[in-house]
């Protein structure tokens, strides 16, 4: 991969199948540098996506990489989890049954915070679930501001959403949380449904994954065909999106994903729309662009990158 520095990264997810996936690139690819895992409820409850995490760490050999639990609910409103989707324990499918490492004994966003002050580099911050521990750390400790690089987060649509007709599951959960990010002022790359429901996991990439001959490679091909089933039953997909790998794709190689500049609002009260993400696409409304928002994905080259960092975890 050469002598190119390796990028130093946080990922804030609520595992959640396609955050699996996600966490397995960032530590099998050495462009990156995986700094910690902060874990926020989404999916799951916080308690089932701290535990995930953990066990995807540990079966990628990385129980080195600190975890902390962050928040357990939305900054507004109530937690609604995804459990028709990912299942009761948030990893339905395979057998994870794996020693784990330690959680933190401190809040996620006071990782986040201690990560970012000590790293003596900006960090970019990954987010693939609602972005309630993302939003909570900008406001807390607006000191950390400078030190981070760019926010990317998997969230949102240029188009329709996939929990209300025009809200993304992220988004939705914690549409305040979101609009504070959008307001922050920081680089943000939004990666939305648009671009995710590209890359599906067909049944050749899982039978890429059973014919890695290794457990890992196993698991990931019944974590796929668990969210294959559930995708199947709730949204008529042949074959599932997965959304959250992308964000740490493109971090590694930006040019996995074409991104235009545009202006993007949350709708946090609209009465059918609360959630949803205004792209202003065309510059009707005359305000400054905010964020670079993902319109197109090199599919092939995306599951290229994913598939080497599986093997490389695999052999660990
Ligand atoms: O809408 C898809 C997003 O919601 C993904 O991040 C998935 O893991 C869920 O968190
Ligand atoms: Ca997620």
């Amino acid at each position: 991969m050469g002598d190119v520095a390796a990028v130093p990264v946080i990922i804030d997810c609520d595992p959640g199948h396609d955050d699996a996936l996600a966490l397995l690139l960032a530590v099998g690819d050495p462009r990156l540098r995986l700094l910690g895992v902060t874990t926020v409820a989404g999916n799951q409850t916080l308690a089932k996506t701290t535990s995930n995490a953990l066990k995807i760490l540990a079966l990628a050999g990385a129980v080195d990489v600190p975890v902390a639990a962050g928040c357990d609910r939305p900054l507004v409103g109530e937690l609604t989890v995804a459990g028709d989707i990912h299942g009761e324990s948030g990893l339905d499918g395979p057998d994870l049954e794996v020693p784990v490492g330690g959680v933190a004994d401190v809040h996620g966003v006071e990782l986040m915070r201690r990560l970012i002050l000590g790293c003596g580099e900006p960090v970019t911050l990954i987010a693939t679930g609602p972005l309630t521990n993302v939003a909570l750390l900008l406001r807390r400790h607006p000191e950390v501001a400078p030190y981070v690089r760019r926010v990317v987060f998997m969230g949102g649509s240029t188009d329709r959403g996939n929990t209300t007709p025009y809200g993304e599951f992220n988004i939705v959960t914690d549409p305040e949380a979101a609009d504070i990010v959008l307001r922050s002022g920081l680089p943000v790359t939004m990666i939305g449904l648009n671009v995710t429901h590209q890359a599906l996991a067909t049944t050749q990439i899982i039978e890429e994954f059973r014919g890695m001959g290794t457990r890992l490679g196993v698991i990931c091909a019944d974590l796929m065909t668990f969210f294959a089933s559930t995708y199947r039953r709730v949204f008529g997909f042949e074959h599932p999106p997965v959304h959250d790998p992308i964000a740490v794709a493109c971090v590694i190689d930006p040019s996995i994903i074409a991104t235009v500049a545009v202006p993007v609002t949350v709708e946090l009260v609209g009465a059918y729309t609360r959630g949803a993400t205004v792209v202003d696409l065309h510059g009707r409304s005359g305000a400054v662009a905010n964020a670079d928002v993902a319109v197109g994905i090199e599919v092939e080259a995306f599951w290229r990158l994913l598939m080497a960092a599986v093997r490389r975890v695999s052999e660990v």
